[in-house]
């Protein structure tokens, strides 16, 4: 397929995931390389919201490791349970934070995110093998909308990232 979006142009969030969920999807299906995947998908959310920093943690021993991403600098290793990516390796479970001030041990790689995602990624096993992060510059930018249409796409795309 070619390596372009079609977006509707309403900037309506449901209409724009049911665009693009599927050529995501396409996208990672005619690839096999996992790096070449989360790329590309962080690349495709970036494209379709114009959020802050889209990427990729791995789970690597006792760490989650910087993948894959689109936007600025961002820190390397997150602990088990720190920051808002630990967490939601730890507690196995998606993370929707309206406003990272609030968020106990949030970990700033940027002061100008506001607001953030995570969603965990599994192995068929059970096992955390990453989560995809989202950052945003806007305050409470993120909605149970981005959680359940993202988390389809994780359960959807996953072994294709790994
Ligand atoms: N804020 C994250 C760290 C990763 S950056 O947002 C890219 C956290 O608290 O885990």
């Amino acid at each position: 397929m070619a390596e372009q979006l079609n977006l509707p142009q309403t900037n309506d969030r449901k209409a724009r995931y049911t665009a693009l969920l599927p050529q995501i999807e396409a996208l990672v299906a005619a690839e096999t390389d996992p790096i070449a995947n989360m790329a590309n998908t962080a690349a495709a959310l970036r494209e379709a919201f114009g959020f802050f920093w889209v990427g990729f943690y791995r789970v690597i021993g006792d760490r989650l490791v910087l993948g894959p991403f689109q936007g600025s600098l961002a820190c390397t290793r997150i602990g088990h349970g720190k920051g808002v990516c630990g967490t939601a390796w730890a507690q196995r479970k998606s993370q929707l934070v309206p406003d990272v001030d609030a968020f106990p041990g949030h970990i700033a790689c940027s002061s100008a995110s506001r607001s953030e995602i995570v969603i965990p990624i599994f192995a068929p096993s059970g096992e955390v093998l990453g989560v995809l992060d989202i950052d945003s510059d806007r305050l409470d930018d993120f909605s149970e909308e981005d959680l359940t249409q993202l988390e389809t796409l994780m359960e959807r795309i996953g072994a294709k990232l790994f």
